[in-house]
């Protein structure tokens, strides 16, 4: 029924779609792969020199293989007709409005893609869930497409569940090495079959053994699960690096001692201003949602949990700057060193620089904001929708020289963990700003001993002044 993949279709161009298209299409020169988005400027970008995200690695392997087995195309039905295999790997944000809203996912898009597929297949396919969804969303998707077979008897579906746990700025490395590639399918003989075709993609380039195959249900929840459990390891520090400050123990020790159990590990336990970026917070909510829909509160409240520390975190950061800075921070310069949700990315979402930007503004600072690779108008556009646009204009300026930033500052705030931040010179940036000049490291990369020397006040997260 299935045949061997040989044409594989992506629906979204985004983080995910990008990326680990341009790696199937890299591993598997016998594989035609094309990304296709509504977005056509997306596309346009994706077709150009300037590609519409950053990954170390991504460059190369686009530019090489685009044209030849790679494909970027807006002409979304005719992809889909040619296609054996498609990934749905389209945004499920946080919803915003009506039922579940501030918790649940927004499912709109992935329905809108099932539909899509639906009316234009034309024939067999197996549709594969990339997308983080709560589990049986590949009900709602199987529903969809066999109402649609009903009036088509040549339309044959199999949906799978193949979530993605690359990280941004490890993309590419995740995606040629992955830990574990996991594939939920049905248990009939169909699906097994649909497994198979997927997991002899894969086998192109990851070990057969880190290719886990589970029922389609337990593919979804895993997906959720691995994210709230990285999400609650960063919560679980930065709740102790609250009792780190109060007690002069220092929580980088802290977490290298703990770390240092096997069975602990030590990886994730890098204490922050909180954690970012556009999945944590919605799959930990997602979970929440999950759980309470299910009667399960308890489980609920105790996810919910991560989530309240990471803003209690970032509130926290914050009101130290104030504290520190004399209890005032009106009209004061402040150097904000990082917008990025995490470094070697110019992702944005859910960065913990907008909130404590946020906090700050609202005491009103004036913002100097500096980052290598966030845009201007992105900064802007993020802090537009936390504030007016009068205030972002008012109290914020982005700048593309850190030394610039610092000029005249009272403060600098480090909020990403820029490698290139442990080169600048702090001797010269003391030298420009205003005394007493302090440093409030939010990613403990900093040298706080020398820069004491050098005359800063600092402040770290997770150790005693
Ligand atoms: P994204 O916003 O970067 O990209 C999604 C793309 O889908 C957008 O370009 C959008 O235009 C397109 N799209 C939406 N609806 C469409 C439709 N009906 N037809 C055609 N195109 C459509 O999102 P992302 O970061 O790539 O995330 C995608 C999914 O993968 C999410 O569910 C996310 O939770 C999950 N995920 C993300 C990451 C990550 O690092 N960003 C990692 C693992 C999993
Ligand atoms: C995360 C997961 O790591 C991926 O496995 C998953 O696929 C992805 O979410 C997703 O589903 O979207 P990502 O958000 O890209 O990846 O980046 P992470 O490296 O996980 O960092 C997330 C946030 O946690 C960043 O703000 C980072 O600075 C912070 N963090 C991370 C810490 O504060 N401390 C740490 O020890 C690690």
């Amino acid at each position: 029924m299935f045949k061997k993949v040989e044409r594989v279709v992506c629906v979204g161009a985004g983080y995910v779609g990008g990326p680990t298209c341009a790696m199937i299409a890299h591993k598997c020169p016998g594989i035609t792969v094309t990304v296709v988005d509504m977005n056509a400027a997306k596309i346009d970008e994706w077709n150009s020199d300037k590609l519409p995200i950053f990954e170390h690695g991504l460059d190369e392997i686009v530019f090489a293989a685009r044209g030849k087995n790679l494909f970027f195309s807006s002409d979304i039905p005719k992809a889909i007709r040619e296609a054996d295999l498609i990934f749905i790997s389209v945004n499920t944000p946080t919803k915003t409005y009506g039922r579940g809203k501030g918790m649940a996912p927004d499912l709109k898009y992935v329905e809108s893609v099932a539909r899509t597929i639906a009316q234009y297949a034309g024939g067999p396919k197996i549709v594969v869930e990339k997308s983080t969804v709560p589990v049986k969303a590949a009900e709602s998707i199987g529903c969809i497409l066999r109402d649609a077979q009903k009036n088509c008897p040549e339309l044959k579906f199999q949906v799978l569940s193949n979530p993605e746990f690359l990280a941004e700025g490890t993309a590419m490395r995740d995606l040629a090495n992955p830990d574990r590639v996991l594939i939920g399918g049905e248990s009939s003989p169909e699906g097994a079959l649909a497994v198979e075709a997927l997991v002899t993609v894969y086998e192109n380039w990851v070990p057969r053994e880190r290719i886990i195959t589970t029922n389609t249900w337990s593919s979804e929840l895993s997906k959720l699960v691995a994210n709230a459990f990285l999400a609650q390891r960063i919560s679980s520090i930065n709740a102790i690096s609250a009792v780190c400050e109060a007690t002069g123990a220092d929580v980088s020790e802290v977490a290298h001692a703990v770390g240092c159990d096997t069975r602990i590990g030590n990886k994730f336990l890098k204490a922050s201003v909180g954690f970012g970026g556009s999945c944590f917070q919605k799959d930990v909510l997602s979970l929440v949602y999950l759980c309470e829909s299910l009667n399960l509160q308890k489980v609920a409240d105790y996810w919910h949990g991560v989530i309240e520390i990471n803003d209690w975190q970032r509130r926290r950061f914050a009101d130290k700057i104030i504290a520190e800075l004399f209890n005032t921070v009106t009209d004061k310069k402040i150097a904000v060193f990082g917008f990025a949700f995490k470094k070697d990315t110019g992702d944005t979402r859910e960065s913990s620089a907008i909130h404590v930007s946020k906090h700050l503004m609202e005491e009103h600072a004036r913002l100097a904001i500096y980052d290598p690779k966030v845009p201007k108008s992105q900064v802007l556009y993020e802090l537009g929708l936390q504030t007016s646009p009068a205030d972002v204009e008012k109290l914020v300026t982005v700048y593309n020289d850190p030394y610039e930033a610092a000029k005249d500052a009272h403060a600098i705030v480090v909020l990403t963990e820029w490698d290139e931040f442990t080169t600048f010179d702090f001797s010269r940036i003391h030298a420009s700003m205003r005394h007493p000049a302090a440093i409030f490291d939010g990613r403990l990369i900093l040298d706080q001993k020398a820069l004491r020397e050098i005359g800063f006040r600092t402040f770290a997260i997770g150790s005693a002044p």
